[in-house]
């Protein structure tokens, strides 16, 4: 354990929309578990933030938090390094967003792409919820409160932490100097496509493979996959830049010199997509396996799963109350 960093915080988080997909892993969960040894790592389900674009689907919220954490533990977060904690456990979250939308205006936050793209992807036009326009705000306080130095982010979550940094630089300037500008951290496949190779691997897309998935599923995922259009029959030479089969064999088969063989005789047209396909669906269930088995030895103590939340969620409390009195105390929100 590297200590001299153990000192500084972390704060990364997903939303309890389902389960995790292999786009999380390597977009973020893999630098997360190589961080918990040097940060002192604060995790977050953001419950909140799944109000802010599903207010009314509700139903199964408490399961979704379970699978989350479920899906946390089966790669190797751990409860005994870092801390799991819900979002609305955390009030202190909320009332630091209120305090954080005075030092920010409207325009700044509708100028955020990740926003506007949530709400043309949702048809919101100009229809969205006050909830949904300070989703950034939400976010930044769930990084503030805790002072964090470090943020494991996706690609597509890069102009929160931006807003985050900036609304940190104006609390120092305009109260006191406390807060701690956090430093986005990008892992180096951003953003993987989906099985359809036509945009990110997404849920709502229904392009993804799961951290949960099956042997089975993995292979008729795997076997449906996009590759290259114009290539009609095993032939055609065929394109590998770009292919979401190349891609994903770029991450999960460590075998160099079969993938670069693939590729050659690819590019030639001297091999089926079928055989290509056959030993990703090997390499990503080799992956996957350790991660099933770890899934079925969490399952067997589903019970603890509660406990890791509650006991979590206390401790985060306790920080994000210290922190926020501190920042209240600079902004003079201190009569006594
Ligand atoms: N918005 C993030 C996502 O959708 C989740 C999130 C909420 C988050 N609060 C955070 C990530 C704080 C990092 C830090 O992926």
């Amino acid at each position: 354990m590297n200590d001299k960093n153990k000192s500084k915080i972390l704060v990364t988080g997903d939303r309890p929309t389902g389960s995790l997909h292999l786009g999380h892993y390597v977009g973020t969960l893999e630098n997360r578990i190589k961080l918990q040894d040097s940060y002192d790592c604060f995790f977050l389900i953001a419950d909140l933030h799944m109000l802010t674009t599903h207010h009314d689907k509700v139903d199964g919220l408490n399961e979704n938090i379970i699978e989350l954490v479920i899906d946390w533990l089966s790669v190797g977060l751990d409860p005994s390094k870092s801390c799991f904690y819900l979002q609305s456990k955390i009030p202190e979250i909320s009332e630091l967003t209120v305090l954080m939308s005075m030092l920010c205006s409207v325009p700044r936050i509708q100028r955020i792409p990740t926003l506007k793209e949530k709400i043309a992807s949702m048809n919101l036009s100009d229809n969205y919820s006050l909830g949904l326009l300070s989703y950034p705000v939400l976010m930044s306080s769930d990084i503030l409160v805790f002072n964090a130095s470090a943020v494991p982010v996706g690609e597509d979550q890069l102009s929160h932490v931006e807003l985050t940094r900036e609304l940190a630089r104006r609390f120092n300037s305009s109260y006191k100097d406390i807060l701690i500008e956090p430093e986005p951290l990008v892992s180096k496949v951003s953003r993987l496509v989906g099985t359809d190779g036509q945009g990110k691997m997404s849920k709502s897309l229904n392009n993804s493979i799961y951290l949960s998935d099956s042997e089975d599923e993995v292979k008729k995922k795997v076997m449906k996959m996009y590759t290259d259009p114009n290539r009609t029959s095993a032939d055609v030479p065929g394109k590998v830049e770009g292919n979401p089969v190349f891609i994903y064999h770029d991450i999960f088969n460590s075998d160099k010199e079969e993938l670069d063989d693939f590729k050659d005789r690819y590019s030639k047209g001297k091999i089926g997509d079928v055989e290509v396909k056959k030993s990703l669906i090997r390499n990503v269930n080799n992956f996957l396996d350790p991660i099933r088995q770890k899934r079925r030895e969490i399952l067997r103590n589903k019970g603890e799963i509660l406990d890791i939340i509650i006991e979590g969620s206390k401790r985060a409390r306790e920080v994000a109350r210290d922190n926020l009195e501190l920042i209240k105390d600079a902004m003079s929100l201190n009569f006594r």
